[in-house]
């Protein structure tokens, strides 16, 4: 039975000797595992007399039970001493400052507040959202809405053309937000109320001019919208988006191929150092396009002119964005510079509301 002796004696040592969990496994493995020492023991018993059978069975199962004993005292050992080294190295330092969650550092683009806040103004009032697509065709761009073909009006909107297709119809990006008053009347019957808002693009780069810019388009139709209530819409939406109590508007005659009459709106401002307040002052400044859907354009989009009657507008999205928030320069709203964004973002869970607040 020395062997027996020799084996407890080497496998508890074994087990005193393990410095942490792992180890310990090894230990346990390498008695009591398929092929462990104590294992190949216990296979012997198989081989041996009964009465053999009975002393050495006895003692092997008892060199089994101590093995064991040791191997969960020492388990417990190292779990304690393991979780003593967590505690004295994870402490936490609560004097330091609160680490800001993502949805707190996140901003939200200057555009996107705009878009929100023009969706809360116009949705308070009925109106709904419409959208299409940023590559349009020649007809919708430009010919259901009235421009005839070689019209100058055409050339001034640099556009962007694409190579013609097989059938030779020449793609475009959309100019304006317009050609989405057409999908709107052609896929849908009075009454209308949509705004508009999207990206459009024109071949042009300054200072207040980019490639790709925003509009939002505003289009009613019924049988008895007129211009009243075009200037009572506006007038509501220019007072709730610069959030001032009043404001004055000046309606100046204008053109538009789509429009009849058409107009341009100016808004009271005063200028003074750099600075541009609303609702005050005796300055003037042109923030959109607006008029009598043209019959025409009625009839190209499968309306009755003698019917139905209405008005629409048109807006630069990037441009009111610009005076509500003092950003003087438009070509840094599009390269993404996290110092610009955080500087002239908003912060993404105060979502605009006119009950909260829009800009608040
Ligand atoms: N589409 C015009 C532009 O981009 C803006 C505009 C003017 C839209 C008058 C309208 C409107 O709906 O009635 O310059």
């Amino acid at each position: 039975m020395s062997d027996l002796q020799t084996l407890e004696s080497s496998t508890l040592t074994a087990i005193a000797g393990a410095t942490d969990e792992t180890a310990l496994e090894a230990v346990r493995v390498g008695a009591l595992g398929k092929k462990g020492t104590i294992s190949a023991l216990l296979a012997t018993l198989g081989k041996m007399s009964p009465d053999e059978r009975k002393t050495a069975g006895a003692a092997i199962n008892a060199l089994k039970d101590k093995v064991n004993e040791a191997l969960t005292a020492r388990r417990t050992v190292l779990k304690d001493a393991a979780l003593e080294q967590r505690l004295a190295s994870e402490t936490v330092d609560v004097t330091l400052p609160v680490r800001e969650a993502a949805s707190e550092r996140g901003r939200i683009h200057p555009i996107s507040q705009v878009m929100d806040e023009l969706t809360a103004i116009f949705a308070d009032m009925g109106f709904s959202i419409a959208e299409g697509p940023d590559i349009e065709s020649d007809d919708y761009n430009f010919t259901k809405l009235n421009f005839p073909a070689g019209h100058p009006a055409r050339e001034m909107h640099d556009t962007f053309f694409f190579e013609p297709d097989a059938k030779g119809e020449r793609k475009l990006l959309r100019t304006h937000t317009s050609p989405v008053q057409v999908r709107t009347m052609l896929a849908s019957q009075p009454p209308i109320r949509v705004i508009c808002p999207g990206r459009t693009y024109r071949c042009d780069s300054d200072q207040t001019h980019t490639p790709m810019f925003h509009q939002v388009e505003g289009l009613v139709i019924d049988k008895s919208a007129h211009l009243g209530h075009l200037k009572w819409v506006l007038e509501e939406f220019c007072k709730a988006f610069f959030e001032v109590p009043n404001v004055k508007m000046r309606f100046r005659p204008s053109f538009f191929p789509f429009t009849e009459p058409s107009m341009e709106v100016d808004i009271q401002c005063r200028r003074s150092g750099g600075e541009i307040r609303f609702g005050e002052g005796e300055d003037w400044l042109e923030i959109l396009g607006c008029g009598m859907v043209h019959p025409n354009v009625l009839r190209n989009c499968g309306l009755d002119p003698d019917v139905y009657q209405g008005f629409a507008w048109g807006m630069g999205i990037d441009r009111i964005a610009m005076l509500k928030y003092g950003m003087p320069d438009l070509r840094p709203f599009f390269e993404a510079d996290v110092r610009w964004l955080s500087h002239y973002g908003f912060r993404p869970l105060d979502l605009p509301t006119l009950a909260g607040g829009l800009s608040a």
